[in-house]
């Protein structure tokens, strides 16, 4: 159970760091038999003590009156709001330098319910090109049906193309968010978080400003906090680093109270919320968030090295080679805080010669997904962006030859020596 004496985010004067508070924020042992790790509430429906209660709990839940100064919001039933995902909630929240948080089935169900939370028919949304797979499919094939229409620029386009497209967007109809992936998937492509904010700003219309929406499944939330950067609201793949092992499916959004309001209410109609069970192993995951995303960049700057340097790999689009004079290079340094461990990298020749190395990986496993312990490799233009066009794939860089490595904390030296043996063949 949650308990106030447990918020403790500061020791005297001292903040307590992320990786320290993700040991027992927001539990209270002493409420659950004293047991160190937080129960998994595996049920559907909380008993209310009195009718009355029960009352004050929906008029909360549904918005129908203010929250009383100290009033915790009273446990109803697991659509609306479970102990476990309370905590993990709380916690992410931390991370991401957030009032508040919301977990979700999945990443596409966290983006899914916030954009039909801000989207109506007869609007516009602004967005980053290329983005992953599953997005370009609401943004472009689902969505419109509903008359909501996507506006694309390039995630490599720099200021001058979102402005270009802004003005496209305004034109066509009031923007109803601008969303962005940064870095992008599988590209790296950075899109300049603040300037994307500007970009919002200057799209006010009516006096409503459309929210700024940023997909951080690539660096967050280690090495990017795009709340920081001027982002209203944060979308995360929780299947990824967050998860962590490849073993579950969920999704985080994060912001202000008042930024996730209309989510919350969209995602207990939905019914888009993580289980209790997903939601426990990713509080287990999220106590050695940091450990394993720090050993999985060093490990990858090591992979990224040795690709550099192979007779048979055309190109390593690994952000910590973004070299001076590249436009990406200012905008992450001032936007990221390490290059992450997931890129790709193109092989000399084509769809044959990628293929031809993939099939040969022995301790890498060929599988799409990336942040879990283990290091995959796949191929985006026929796996995950297989959906696009070849055209538009050749415009956003996503050619045949290239190869997307989510590496993982194994030993480099293994990972080397696996590449080597697939490349050499
Ligand atoms: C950048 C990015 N965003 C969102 C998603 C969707 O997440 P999920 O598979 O958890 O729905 C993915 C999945 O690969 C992704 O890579």
């Amino acid at each position: 159970m949650r308990s106030k004496s447990w918020h403790a985010r500061t020791l005297g004067n001292r903040p307590l760091a992320p990786e320290t508070l993700m040991m027992g924020y927001g539990y209270d042992p002493h409420l659950s038999e004293r047991s160190l790790k937080p129960p998994l509430f595996l049920t559907s429906t909380f008993v209310f003590r009195s009718a009355e209660d029960g009352k004050a709990f929906f008029e909360l839940a549904y918005g129908l009156r203010k929250q009383r100064p100290n009033e915790e919001p009273g446990l109803i039933y697991s659509r609306i709001n479970n102990p476990d995902l309370e905590m993990l909630e709380d916690r992410l929240a931390i991370w991401d330098e957030a009032e508040n948080s919301l977990v979700f089935a999945s990443g596409m169900a966290a983006i899914s319910t916030t954009l039909w939370a801000y989207a109506r028919p007869g609007t516009a949304i602004l967005h980053s090109d290329p983005i992953y797979g599953g997005t370009d499919f609401l943004l472009k094939k689902i969505l419109p049906q509903f008359g909501v229409h996507p506006v694309a620029f390039n995630a490599e386009g720099g200021v001058e193309a979102m402005q270009t497209a802004a003005e496209t967007a305004r034109k066509l109809a009031p923007v109803a968010a601008v969303y962005v992936e940064t870095p992008a998937n599988p590209t790296n492509g950075i899109v300049d978080i603040a300037a994307a904010r500007a970009v919002a700003d200057s799209l006010t219309a009516d006096g409503r400003r459309p929210p700024l929406i940023v997909d951080n499944t690539f660096l967050g939330p280690l090495y990017q906090t795009p709340l920081a950067l001027g982002a209203d609201i944060i979308v995360t793949s929780l299947t990824k680093y967050v998860g962590g092992h490849s073993d579950l499916i969920a999704g985080g959004c994060s912001g202000s109270a008042a930024m996730l309001q209309p989510i919350r209410g969209m995602r207990t109609i939905l019914g888009t919320m993580c289980d209790p069970h997903t939601g426990w192993m990713l509080m287990r995951s999220l106590e050695t968030l940091k450990v394993r995303m720090t050993a999985a960049s060093r490990g990858a700057e090591q992979v990224a090295d040795f690709l550099a340097e192979h007779p048979k790999v055309a190109s390593v689009w690994y952000l910590g080679f973004l070299p001076q004079t590249h436009p990406d290079r200012e905008v992450f340094q001032r936007q990221c805080r390490g290059p992450g461990s997931t890129f790709s990298f193109e092989v000399k020749g084509g769809e044959a010669e990628a293929f031809s190395a993939l099939n040969r990986l022995k301790v890498i496993k060929l599988a799409v997904s990336l942040g879990g312990t283990e290091t995959l490799a796949s191929h985006p233009a026929t796996m995950t962006h297989s959906d696009i066009t070849r055209e538009e794939q050749e415009r956003l860089g996503i050619t045949p030859a290239l190869i997307r490595l989510s590496v993982g904390i194994e030993h480099p030296d293994d990972l080397i020596a696996d590449l080597d043996q697939a490349l050499a063949g």
